[in-house]
């Protein structure tokens, strides 16, 4: 330590530092002395001592003695001088902090919530965009993502920011734009941010992801309401999904003729509905999205069609579409369901081609 620092002292040479884009290693290149540490020096240390990583940059410590015997660099014999470069985590490269972003686009992409957990650190924590739940363990981040993927998200960035908060740590900050391909190509934006650290191994992963609905997009907010009904459903719990209905509300069901126009009619339909553990998706025939209309300030409709699998009283189950229309008022910050219109297709009766 105290021959380091005595070389760091002397102030041996005048640096210069390149950046390799493509590799995102930072290279010294001295004045005198000790040669340029180049790609191809580093590559054929590496290929006989396995040692660097992708992800390394180098100092240069020193040109004393022999450096033979210093662990964690590298060293190249040199115009009768032993040349030592110091290698430690880089600040990455825009292009590399993007790749972090697209590797974690393309694991969605592979719909296996597996896959996409294994990008987060063991410590990491989510807090996701269509859940409230924090979420700090890796089986609760699998989880969201169970639930995330079946809608088939795509993400492209609109902007972003890069921050580097030190060696090791970056940031990748910004808006993003999510098109759901198996829930009719539906578009959501939202706020995003992505904390990295450079592990052990080399590799970077999230330790932190949050992402929110932009607070002012009042589509967004309407499409979440439908997310929440469908999560309420998963839960089998009657009560809760008739929670989501105002107090106003009418329901006229899929399965059921009975106009049901009271919290306790509503919760009926669902104690019946929910034993067939129905999940639904929104599934707008012609490909387009969601039709969000605003009537009012407070007041949207949604409609078009969704798909349900529903179980049946052998246990198998099979899926069947429906057309939808809902009008929600907005109660507070909540859109509530004041009408929830279900119907059959009427040409097909709800077949849908596998
Ligand atoms: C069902 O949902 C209601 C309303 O959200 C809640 O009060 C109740 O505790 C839930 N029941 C169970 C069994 O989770």
């Amino acid at each position: 330590m105290a021959r380091l620092a005595v070389a760091l002292a002397a102030g041996l040479l005048l640096l210069a530092v390149s950046a390799d884009a493509s590799r995102g290693r930072e290279l010294l290149q001295s004045s005198k002395g000790c040669p340029a540490l180049t790609v191809n020096a580093v590559d054929s240390y590496n290929k006989a001592k396995g040692t660097f990583l992708d992800s390394d940059c180098f100092d240069q410590v020193g040109t004393k003695g022999s450096c033979g015997s210093k662990t964690g660099g590298l060293c190249i014999f040199s115009n009768g001088q032993s040349c030592f470069y110091r290698a430690r985590a880089c600040k990455p490269t825009d292009s590399q902090v993007l790749g972090l972003f697209a590797t974690w686009n393309a694991a969605l992409k592979t719909l296996n919530s597996k896959t996409v957990a294994a990008l987060y650190a063991p410590s990491a924590v989510l807090l996701p965009t269509v859940s409230n739940q924090y979420r700090t363990t890796p089986d609760e981040i699998i989880d969201y993502f169970d639930h995330f993927l079946p809608k088939g998200p795509v993400g492209a960035i609109d902007k972003y920011e890069i921050r580097h908060l030190a060696d090791g740590v970056v940031q990748l900050l910004g808006i993003y734009t999510f098109t759901m391909t198996l829930q009719g190509n539906a578009k959501v934006q939202a706020r995003f941010s992505y904390t990295y650290t450079r592990q052990a191994d080399g590799k970077w992963l999230i330790v932190e992801h949050h992402s929110s609905a932009m607070p002012e997009n009042e589509a967004a907010l309407v499409m979440d309401a439908f997310v929440q009904w469908n999560d309420a459903l998963a839960t089998l719990n009657a009560s809760k999904v008739a929670s989501l209905y105002a107090p106003t509300a009418v329901l006229l069901p899929t399965v059921s003729d009975k106009v049901r126009n009271t919290p306790a009619e509503i919760e009926d339909y669902f104690v019946s509905f929910l034993k067939k553990e129905p999940v639904g998706v929104i599934d707008n025939i012609d490909g387009s999205s969601p039709n969000v209309r605003f009537l009012a300030a407070d007041v949207a409709i949604n409609s078009g069609t969704y798909v349900f699998t529903l179980k049946n009283d052998d246990g198998t189950r099979s899926k069947v579409r429906a057309r939808y229309t809902y009008v929600y008022k907005k109660y507070g910050s909540k859109y509530m369901i004041e009408e929830h219109h279900s119907s059959v297709m009427p040409e097909t009766a709800g077949k849908v081609d596998e």
